[in-house]
């Protein structure tokens, strides 16, 4: 299978990779550049667990092909260490219980950060409608939105 270098800022770190034309960019997050926080549930763009910030926008990471980041600015779940909005939903999700096994969290949060950056105060329905592409086994749902609405009112 054909190489292709890609250049691109990975968690504000500028990031030089070579990948195959066909690998997914979360494929490439995983095991290129070895984060982890990503996740891979489904591979075909229904659970949102493997959700990143491609130029701060969030999207599937699994539908994305690894060589479009050439250029652009990815964010994951890492990335959030050194983003005051970031923490402070993480802080919430930890406070209100909204993580169990964990697995949905790293993607919840990206979305999450997504959703208060272009509504800073949401309502119970808008949380819900923001996060309907992300999947939870464990929560119900419930904690994950409480966790939101308080990150939004601090
Ligand atoms: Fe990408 Fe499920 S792994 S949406
Ligand atoms: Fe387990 Fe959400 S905490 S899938």
């Amino acid at each position: 299978m054909s190489q292709q270098t890609i250049d691109f800022t990975l968690n504000g770190v500028p990031t030089r990779v070579s990948v195959p034309v066909q690998m997914s960019a979360l494929e490439m997050i995983r095991n290129v550049t070895g984060l982890t926080g990503t996740k891979y549930g489904c591979g075909e763009g229904e659970c949102g667990a493997c959700t990143i910030l491609l130029d701060g926008v969030s999207l599937n990471s699994c539908l994305l092909v690894a060589v479009e980041c050439d250029g652009r600015h990815v964010t994951t779940v890492e990335g959030l260490a050194a983003d005051p909005l970031g923490l402070r939903i993480e802080k919430a999700f930890v406070e209100a219980g909204a993580v169990q096994c964990v697995f949905c969290t790293p993607g919840m949060v990206i979305q999450a950060r997504q959703l208060l950056e272009q509504q800073p105060h949401p309502t119970r329905e808008q949380i819900q409608r923001g996060i309907e592409g992300n999947l939870c086994r464990c929560t119900g749902y419930v904690k994950i939105v409480d966790a939101i609405e308080s990150a939004s009112k601090e």
